[in-house]
């Protein structure tokens, strides 16, 4: 009978939730995929700024002012006196969140300050002993997420504590600290403090710890961290623990999830469950000065490329020192939520399909099993000219393909041949920011892996990157010169090249070449080989171009030829197969070839 529990169990995570190598605890992580990062603490009432002074480091994080403007851990607590008490509830953020579409909220219980947002017994530098009546924020905070059904997680700075003589501060790189004085450090502060945000306030659904280094370059030990995870083990058993606690994940399986650098997006798809802390302009606790706000788009695409990888996105908001929200991150919040309410579909309990992330030129790929159907959600970032929209490199028909905007679902026409469909759009994109297209399929349909994608205006971008299969090793030099010298491939001897493509429109289709040759004489050639046709192409010099005027900026030339046209008499697949056959001294560097 256990056995067939056990089993039944099984199945059932393997049907609701397909994100392999999410372990069981992990998993309403994952189905919820958004986040909100609170950031605020003294540092708030700062506002970036001490004395006159603004925060002494570009990054302009002004929850680091303490550490960067080497202010008296004393003088520091004078900032409370600009806090706005009865203006401040916590259940706002609470409220923001949940209409924002989030489904957990992560809050700086105590940040590298030091400093305690709640009544703690064992340290005298925290709210319960600077207020009056006492406040309790991380009370306050259980309190309305239980309220919202928002799931509560916190953030405690285990490593770096400014305030406790015996914390760890970076000065101690030269005013060297024992690791026995650190220990008392971590016995006496974080151990019962962690013990306490684990007793009293409820279900803690995450603990987020803030060490970007690996243990072992750092004064926290090995044994310590261990300490510490059992404790949290022991405590509550749910509690997820991210990778920032300090142990690589190959150290110790057991740490729940991996936390990218602060600002970074996924750039490659993982089964590990992973998340980016992000802003929505640059620092977490409120600064004044922050003025470069990512716009409702680029958050929204942000959230949709992690989820398309695998990935969460837990986004920050700074409070003012009286509780107010910025209007710049608050009213995208809300943007994004209005977007969530419709498209939350896409998103939610949504993960990466199978196909190379970067096929598509339209946008990013979600996809979802329910009971009778597998979903992909087309994230389309730019509603094509056109009105058509291809998709390459899926061999099954769909079932139906519609607009999640859409409550009736009205079918979208659509053409599906060999590894490609084909869909027609409506004239106008139903939301302004991204619009989804759900197509449908029985089951998980079946894909060809390694196709290059036709793009929106129905050509075949070959690049030495997208071979397939890559037929010899190449070099490709990355871009150079903000961007002004391409990235290519130099051929300095015979180097071969290989693509495959499916042409769903057959018929005769112009070949372009793009390349720099700065040798004087054109013996070398290119030759490219299709359905059976072959065009040779003599190679000419290219000369030299200017990236920016008056600067001595003289950057090789790549000029685009075009070469000759292939017949391609059928719809299928096909392979194109190009030598770039150099005979001088000086390479040729291939850039790109363009069919359509
Ligand atoms: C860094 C910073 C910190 C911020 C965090 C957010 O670790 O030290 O101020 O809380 O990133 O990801």
């Amino acid at each position: 009978m256990k056995n067939l529990i056990v089993f039944a169990c099984l199945l059932c995570s393997i049907t609701s939730f397909a994100q392999k190598n999410t372990n069981e605890r992990a998993q309403w992580f994952t189905d919820s995929r958004f986040g909100m990062f609170i950031h605020w603490g003294v540092y708030s009432a700062a506002e970036g700024y001490w004395k006159g002074e603004k925060l002494r480091h570009d990054n302009d994080y002004a929850e680091w002012i303490l550490y960067r403007n080497r202010i008296d851990r004393d003088e520091y607590v004078t900032l409370l006196d600009l806090f706005q008490w009865d203006e401040i509830d916590p259940e706002e953020w609470v409220i923001l969140a949940k209409k924002s579409g989030m489904k957990y909220i992560t809050i700086t219980a105590k940040h590298h300050d030091g400093f305690g947002l709640w009544d703690s017994k064992v340290s005298d530098y925290d709210l319960g002993d600077y207020t009056n009546p006492k406040r309790d924020i991380i009370a306050e905070m259980a309190e309305a997420c239980k309220k919202h059904g928002i799931k509560l997680c916190l953030y405690y700075s285990h490593w770096v504590d400014w305030e406790h003589p015996l914390g760890w501060d970076h000065s101690r790189e030269i005013y060297k600290l024992s690791a026995s004085d650190y220990d008392r450090y971590w016995q006496q502060k974080v151990i019962p403090q962690i013990t306490e945000l684990l007793t009293n306030y409820g279900e803690i659904s995450m603990l987020w710890f803030d060490m970007w280094i690996h243990h072992s370059e750092s004064i926290v030990s090995k044994e310590q961290l261990l300490q510490l995870k059992s404790l949290i083990r022991d405590l509550q058993p749910n509690c997820l623990v991210n990778s920032r606690l300090g142990l690589s994940i190959d150290e110790d399986p057991d740490i729940d999830y991996k936390t990218l650098g602060d600002n970074q997006l996924g750039d490659k798809k993982e089964d590990f469950p992973w998340q980016s802390p992000a802003t929505v302009a640059h620092s977490w606790g409120f600064h004044s000065s922050d003025s470069q706000w990512k716009s409702t788009t680029t958050l929204l695409k942000s959230l949709i490329g992690n989820v398309s990888l695998n990935g969460n996105f837990m986004l920050n908001i700074g409070p003012r020192a009286n509780g107010d929200v910025p209007y710049e991150i608050s009213q995208r919040m809300l943007e994004m939520g209005k977007w969530l309410q419709v498209n939350g579909e896409s998103i939610y309990g949504a993960e990466a399909f199978d196909l190379n992330k970067d096929l598509h030129d339209w946008g990013k790929i979600t996809c979802k099993q329910d009971e009778s159907s597998f979903k992909l959600f087309l994230h389309i970032y730019n509603w094509p000219l056109n009105k058509q929209l291809n998709l390459t490199g899926i061999s099954a028909t769909p079932q139906k393909v519609y607009l999640l905007a859409d409550k009736q679902k009205s079918p979208l026409s659509f053409s599906h041949s060999g590894a490609f469909t084909e869909v027609a759009l409506p004239a106008d994109q139903p939301d302004p920011y991204v619009s989804v297209v759900i197509v449908e399929y029985p089951s998980k349909p079946e894909i060809t892996d390694g196709l290059v994608a036709k793009t929106s205006d129905d050509g075949y971008s070959l690049l030495p990157g997208n071979q397939n299969p890559q037929p010899q090793p190449i070099k490709i030099t990355p871009p150079a010169k903000y961007g002004t010298i391409p990235a290519f491939v130099a051929a300095d001897g015979v180097t071969d090249f290989s693509w495959k493509i499916y042409v769903d429109q057959p018929g005769t289709k112009r070949v372009d070449v793009s390349y720099s040759f700065q040798g004087n004489r054109n013996n070398s050639q290119i030759v490219l080989k299709a359905s059976g046709q072959s065009l040779y192409h003599s190679v000419h010099p290219t000369g030299q171009t200017v990236g920016e005027p008056n600067q001595d900026w003289h950057i090789d030339n790549f000029e685009s030829n075009e070469i000759g046209t292939i017949d391609f008499p059928q719809p299928g697949f096909y392979t194109i197969e190009l030598s770039i056959q150099p005979t001088e001294a000086d390479p040729i560097k291939f850039q790109w070839l363009w069919i359509n």
